[in-house]
């Protein structure tokens, strides 16, 4: 199947010359979830901007559903729905006109029925009749999603949608991702909580400098750059480690009583079990023993560190 959004040699080159993006290229399927990983200023809300036709490309092209961003803006972005990041609202008008006049913007006949239900997921029901400017921040930041999904988008951005907001509005927005999810839409967020995108993405991208370093499968990504640590505690410090253990991923700590080992996850088993029966062998006892993996979070600071 055709990729719902597909992204070739796409570049960006503000006005003051300052190259923004470097050449991205990036499928997405549709019905999956993409998390987008960057330290502040990789071009993470650059590429979104221009994915959904509000900024212009400098070199390259995008595709949504078969249609040139540029060439047939309204037909794609009546697809899509935004949630930006940065809070840009009408102070003086209501919840519910703004989310339902959102939806009249993008084209679609009205329907109350819907503006309530999304409302109600977002828990901004009681605040339907309130003026934005008698909204906390983090509710406005609710109304912004409710906005963006004012209109039955194939295809939701969510750009850093849970910066700066209270642990209730993150569960109910993982709540009404899970539901779009489980409608077939199409979620690209970016975050700055990698454990939120360990939690939900189906793939993690991750982009530093312009340049998109890597997107893979999650599941994948973790197997293949996850490391895994086991950890003895020793009932007798050790002075030094044993020669005959030297170069196999055995670390002895500095105070003599824990050794570390770095273990391949393809094989574990069998090389625990020899690594044990070896310290054994040679008196070395343990009182604890425990596992380490390491996160997304250790894997995107080793990337984005090795890129500098
Ligand atoms: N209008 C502009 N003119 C010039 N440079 C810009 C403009 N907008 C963004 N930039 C620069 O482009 C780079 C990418 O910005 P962008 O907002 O895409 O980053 P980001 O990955 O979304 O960062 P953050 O995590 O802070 O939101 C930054 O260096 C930024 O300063
Ligand atoms: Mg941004």
């Amino acid at each position: 199947m055709a990729p719902i959004i597909s992204v070739q040699n796409l570049t960006k080159t503000y006005s003051n010359g300052f190259e923004a993006l470097k050449g991205i290229n990036l499928d997405v399927e549709k019905g999956e979830i993409l998390a987008l990983l960057g330290p502040n200023g990789a071009g993470k809300t650059t590429l979104i901007s221009i994915i959904c036709g509000i900024a212009n490309p400098s070199g390259g092209q995008v595709l949504v559903a078969g249609h040139d961003v540029v060439k047939d803006f309204r037909a794609t972005r009546s697809m899509i729905g935004l949630v930006p990041q940065e809070l840009t609202t009408d102070q003086f008008e209501t919840v519910f006109n703004t989310v339902s006049f959102s939806r009249g913007l993008h084209g679609k006949k009205a329907n109350p029925a819907h503006i309530e239900k999304v409302l109600r997921a977002l828990s901004l029901w009681d605040k339907k009749d309130n003026m934005l400017r008698q909204l906390s921040g983090g509710m406005k930041r609710r109304v912004l999603i409710a906005k963006a999904l004012s209109h039955e988008p194939e295809i939701l951005f969510l750009d850093e949608p849970t910066a700066g907001v209270d642990v209730t509005l993150r569960k109910d927005m993982w709540n009404v991702v899970e539901q779009l999810r489980a409608s077939g839409v199409t979620i690209i967020l970016t975050t700055h909580y990698i454990e939120e995108a360990e939690e939900i993405a189906d793939r993690v991208g991750v982009i530093n400098g312009g340049q998109l370093l890597l997107v893979e499968d999650k599941a994948a990504l973790m197997a293949k750059l996850g490391r895994k640590q086991l950890i003895l505690d020793l009932t007798e410090p050790l002075s030094r480690l044993p020669d005959c253990f030297a170069g196999n991923g055995l670390t002895l700590e500095a105070d003599g009583c824990r050794l570390t080992y770095d273990f391949d996850a393809d094989n574990e088993q069998e090389s625990i079990a020899t690594l044990l029966t070896r310290l054994a062998e040679n008196n070395i006892h343990f009182k604890d023993l425990s596992t380490r993996q390491s996160s997304l979070e250790d894997i995107f600071v080793a990337l984005v560190g090795a890129a500098k």
